[in-house]
């Protein structure tokens, strides 16, 4: 089944600042996608748009094979789109709202009608997966930028969508919290989830796609492929601006190479 099919959706900010054009894509259910591209290659955008947040000027995007316009996303099939798709947005200063992290992450489930001891356990289990336990009383406002985008992921897992859409997960998260993340992104997929995620992250793409969509800088689909073929051709990346050239201090010179090389590690003996 197509949970999502977008054919050439051009969409401009206020209809003068372009962000996307004659995007043409497709996302089956349960695939892992990674969306990747240049900064204000329109990655955000795509994902507000599968989100039904904003809608294009033109093209035509349709989600669980019914078209997602402004008209047709209320009453029913708004209920049904919204228990099924889940945004993780790229600033968690736009996701969270609540007074304490606690409240953040029970808000979308208490909005569910669960039975209260199970959304007691969701966000118990969240927080220790997550290490919140110790901010739970604090203001979402007032914590560290990685531990608002943890807060954020808590929430969004809570409510337990089909379709997770992943605006940039593992920015600002330190190391151990990005493996966290990713096993929770991975094991959620083996569960039948459908992801959608925007990285820079290059390294994390084999684990978190089996398809990839390149933006370029004109806002266009560039490439969609598997990610070992697509990050294999590292002239190519560098041409779409997703790996940069580097330069080292060695002993006694520098030089300038790749940088990221996804494919192995690169080392410094040359
Ligand atoms: N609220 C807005 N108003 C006007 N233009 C916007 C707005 N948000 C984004 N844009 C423009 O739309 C284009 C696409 O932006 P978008 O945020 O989708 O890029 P992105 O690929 O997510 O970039 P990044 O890697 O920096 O997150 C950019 O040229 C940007 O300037
Ligand atoms: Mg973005």
């Amino acid at each position: 089944m197509k949970i999502f099919e977008l054919k050439d959706v051009s969409f401009a900010y206020l209809g003068r600042f372009p962000a996307l054009r004659a995007v043409s894509l497709e996302v089956r259910a349960g695939e892992k996608v990674a969306i990747l591209g240049a900064n204000g290659s329109g990655k955000s955008t795509l994902l507000r748009i599968l989100n039904g947040l904003v809608f294009p000027q033109t093209g035509e995007v349709k989600a669980f094979g019914q078209p997602l316009t402004e008209n047709g996303l209320d009453g029913a099939f708004n209920r049904f789109f919204r228990s099924k798709v889940a945004l993780l947005f790229q600033n968690p200063d736009a996701q969270l709202f609540c007074p304490t992290v606690f409240d953040e992450v029970a808000f979308g489930p208490l909005q569910l009608d669960l039975p209260p001891e199970e959304i007691h356990q969701r966000v118990e289990d969240l927080l220790k997966l997550l290490r919140l336990e110790a901010l739970r009383d604090r203001s979402p406002y007032e914590l560290s930028l990685g531990e608002k985008k943890k807060v954020a992921v808590a929430a969004v897992f809570s409510t337990n969508p089909d379709v997770l859409l992943l605006d940039e997960p593992t920015a600002s998260l330190d190391p151990r919290s990005t493996r966290t993340l990713i096993d929770l992104l991975v094991e959620a997929n083996e569960g039948g989830k459908t992801l959608v995620t925007a990285t820079h992250d290059l390294h994390l793409v084999p684990e978190i796609s089996d398809r990839v969509y390149i933006f370029s800088e004109e806002k266009r689909v560039a490439a969609e492929g598997r990610p070992e073929e697509l990050l294999a051709d590292v002239e190519q990346l560098a041409k779409w601006n997703l790996i940069h050239l580097h330069k080292h201090a060695h002993q006694d010179y520098w030089h300038a190479h790749l940088h990221e090389h996804p494919s192995k590690e690169h080392t410094h003996n040359e």
